[in-house]
């Protein structure tokens, strides 16, 4: 429970209002500014990092910010505790509530991180879903607007698979005005959730932002000031990845795509990156990739979350 005495989760974008991102953003800016900003304002606090899958930015980011803000975490991998085959989520919620302060989970299945939310009576954060990624969405809309720009109607386009990662950034987009066009091929496995897909562009009818789907990528981008791109084979996907490197391969961000953007677009990614695929080596190495930032962000919005949901 935080200063307002309510439980406040982050199972996707939707468990936050428009003053929620704004707080978010504000404080991650102060963050970045300077990494001991809010030092041991979570003095004592535990979190249990739960991961079913691998992870470098996400765990390093958690784990590093909790301590930056003066508390502990706990590494739980699927070796460890198998969530739903040594034990259903909901006892490990009923469990890890007892002992530790927030819960952080990377899970294959968003109803894992649900039941982890709906059964725990401390936070829970989704650090990864195959429906959702939250953490990364806000990194990233914090990244461009730290860059100096105004998120109502910043053209962004994603390019590829309508994943996790397109999900999020979709319903962050509509919440935050974005105007975002999302490219993938016209084939129900590869186009993003049809629900989420509505919900983010009833978001954006409020916030005056818009989300288009465009599937031919050279239309997509035009206009377009970044371009975003993720892997075509999610975590969980591997055995797909071959089917998918053909159905994906006029959706590679290259050079001869994006000069049909905006002059110098950003490039971005969430990284992992499969380069040659998705991207090429050039454009992730180019000047306009802002890969990294994206990275390094997801450390001060993550603090700015843990901050945000455990004290208010
Ligand atoms: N972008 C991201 O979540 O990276 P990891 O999978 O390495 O955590
Ligand atoms: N869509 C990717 C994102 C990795 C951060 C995956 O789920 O593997």
């Amino acid at each position: 429970m935080n200063r307002t005495g309510k439980k406040r989760d982050l199972t996707d974008i939707p468990d936050l209002s428009r003053e929620d991102v704004r707080v978010v953003f504000e404080r991650a800016a102060e963050m970045k500014r300077d990494r001991t900003v809010y030092a041991g304002s979570l003095a004592g606090k535990v979190m249990a990092l739960i991961s079913e899958k691998q992870s470098l930015r996400t765990r390093v980011t958690f784990q590093t910010g909790i301590y930056q803000l003066g508390g502990y975490s706990i590494y739980l991998s699927n070796h460890d505790i198998s969530l739903g085959k040594r034990e259903p989520a909901i006892d490990v919620a009923r469990n890890l509530e007892r002992w530790v302060d927030v819960i952080v989970a990377r899970v294959f299945k968003q109803e894992s991180i649900l039941d982890l939310a709906k059964y725990a009576s401390v936070p829970v954060i989704n650090a990864l879903s195959d429906m959702a990624h939250p953490c990364q969405a806000l990194a990233d809309l914090f990244t461009l607007e730290w860059l100096g720009h105004n998120l109502k109607g910043f053209p962004l386009t994603y390019i590829g698979d309508g994943n996790n990662v397109c999900h999020s950034l979709m319903l962050l987009s509509g919440l935050m005005g974005v105007r975002m066009t999302v490219s993938t091929p016209e084939i129900e496995t590869y186009m993003p959730n049809r629900n989420i897909f509505a919900q983010a562009r009833a978001l954006a009818r409020e916030s005056g932002g818009e989300i288009i789907y465009e599937p031919n990528p050279d239309r997509a981008v035009r206009g377009a000031k970044a371009v975003y791109t993720d892997v075509w084979a999610s975590m969980g996907q591997e055995e797909e990845a071959e089917v998918r490197k053909q159905v994906f391969a006029k959706y590679q961000v290259n050079a001869a795509l994006l000069s049909k953007a905006e002059p110098g677009p950003y490039v971005m990614h969430c990284l992992p990156a499969h380069r040659g695929e998705e991207i090429t080596d050039e454009v992730m190495e180019s000047e306009q990739s802002i890969v990294f930032e994206q990275a390094e962000n997801r450390l001060h919005t993550q603090k700015a979350i843990l901050h945000y949901l455990l004290l208010g």
